[in-house]
């Protein structure tokens, strides 16, 4: 009897914690997952970035509320740039990740702009959709 009680205690715990773990959506839980998958081996974990090759994203000019939307922009398209002090060489470049969605790209950045120091509140779905339509830095790319 005892034992049977025990099972049901354990039974009802796992209900409780498979409920409480993954069963909700949150869109910022997945702005940090995709950040980790599509950024992080470049940006770091912690948005240090790598010293003079890679852009720290710590207190970010391209992270505010004017700038945000822009931004994903750079995620869609990349950057690439010429070096100015070599124009036949490129500064390492960002890759462009044309497969996200407009809704991973707004997550990312709600992720990204309320984390490492950024106060970008939250995107705008309509802007964001507005500013993707008209990036400067689509093909050719040339920014
Ligand atoms: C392969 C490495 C790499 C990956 C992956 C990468 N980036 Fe970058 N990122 C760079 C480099 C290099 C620059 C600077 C490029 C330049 O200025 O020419 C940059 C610049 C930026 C900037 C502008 C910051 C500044 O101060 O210039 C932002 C914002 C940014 N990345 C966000 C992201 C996000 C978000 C992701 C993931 C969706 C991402 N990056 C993935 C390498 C990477």
């Amino acid at each position: 009897m005892r034992t049977f009680f025990a099972a049901i205690v354990v039974l009802l715990g796992s209900v409780y914690v498979s409920s409480t773990s993954c069963n909700y959506y949150n869109p910022h839980a997945q702005g940090e997952r995709l950040y980790l998958t599509h950024c992080a081996a470049c940006h770091m974990d912690d948005g240090k970035g790598l010293r003079d090759l890679i852009p720290s994203l710590h207190e970010s000019a391209f992270l505010t509320r004017e700038n945000i939307h822009f931004t994903g922009c750079l995620i869609r398209y990349g950057i690439k740039r010429p070096d100015p002090l070599d124009p036949s060489q490129e500064i390492f470049p960002m890759p462009p990740l044309p497969d996200l969605s407009e809704t991973e790209i707004s997550n990312i950045l709600n992720y990204i702009g309320n984390h490492f120091g950024n106060e970008a509140g939250y995107t705008n779905p309509v802007k964001l959709r507005e500013t993707l339509s008209d990036c400067p830095n689509r093909a050719p790319r040339q920014y």
